[in-house]
């Protein structure tokens, strides 16, 4: 794969959720998606739906991919209720979302993340590993708090998998209908920074393709233009946004217009 053009392309992940309540919305909203998608020559497009609905959901090609909300990093099992890597990978899917703030919220933790973080890596599967403070502080208490996040997850990776990670900076107090504020750019810039440095520190980065670092919480057609201009990140995971398929294709073609 020719490395220059990867990093040159922009990422944009659609987290649906728990959402919508039938097949048939989803159905919906994935074809309309899928049309416009399949026509991004500089955007790669992953919709993460609820697992029930993946199987009915045919993708093609590289630049429109199916992701998961999570995984479970057992292969096959007596685990009832879960979902495995092995899977997941066996439909095709290519990434994962990994300790998003709404299953740590459930009790996920930086240990339980790392294992899901391997497992991931072991069937192919990209892992787009969440992270993000609850709230700000004077004294920079949260940069600690994200740092730990970034080394807990990463912990025992080797550096030849730095490159197949990608890492989501989500604030938790800009995510949802709850939201408290939107962050400004400068503000998603100095973490996108600090991730970088973080990184650099653990493994000698200077030696190895770069990290993607997407931005994720109230991302929507009117704001990517300048988060992905001003941000330093190379994408977003859209939440509410991504169900909306006129919102979410006007965001995909905004992102392609983007020059990096
Ligand atoms: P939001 O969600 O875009 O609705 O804020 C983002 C997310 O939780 O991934």
């Amino acid at each position: 794969m020719n490395m220059v053009k990867e990093k040159q392309k922009w990422l944009v992940v659609a987290n649906w959720k728990m959402n919508p309540v039938s097949g048939k919305l989803a159905k919906q909203v994935f074809s309309s998606v899928k049309k416009v998608a399949n026509k991004m020559r500089n955007v790669d497009t992953v919709v993460c739906p609820p697992y029930i609905y993946m199987e009915n959901m045919k993708t093609s090609g590289h630049r429109f991919v199916l992701g998961a909300q999570d995984l479970f990093p057992v292969g096959e099992g007596s685990f009832t209720g879960n979902i495995s890597y092995l899977q997941l990978k066996n439909l095709g899917v290519k990434y994962s979302l990994i300790g998003h703030s709404e299953k740590r919220n459930q009790g996920e933790t930086n240990e339980a993340i790392n294992e899901k973080v391997k497992a991931g890596l072991k069937g192919m599967i990209t892992p787009i590993i969440c992270i993000g403070e609850k709230e700000r502080d004077e004294s920079g208490e949260y940069l600690k708090f994200i740092k730990e996040q970034i080394s807990s997850s990463l912990s025992g990776l080797p550096k030849t998998s730095i490159k197949d990670i990608v890492v989501a900076y989500e604030p938790v107090w800009a995510i949802g209908s709850t939201a408290k504020r939107e962050p400004t750019t400068k503000e998603i810039f100095e973490v996108t920074i600090f991730i970088k440095k973080v990184l650099s520190d653990i493994y000698d980065t200077k030696s190895v393709p770069p990290t993607k670092i997407l931005y994720g919480g109230s991302v929507d057609d009117k704001n990517v233009e300048i988060i992905l201009k001003e941000g330093g990140v190379d994408g977003v995971l859209v939440g509410r946004a991504s169900l909306d398929p006129k919102k979410f294709s006007e965001i995909l073609k905004k992102v392609e217009n983007i020059k990096r």
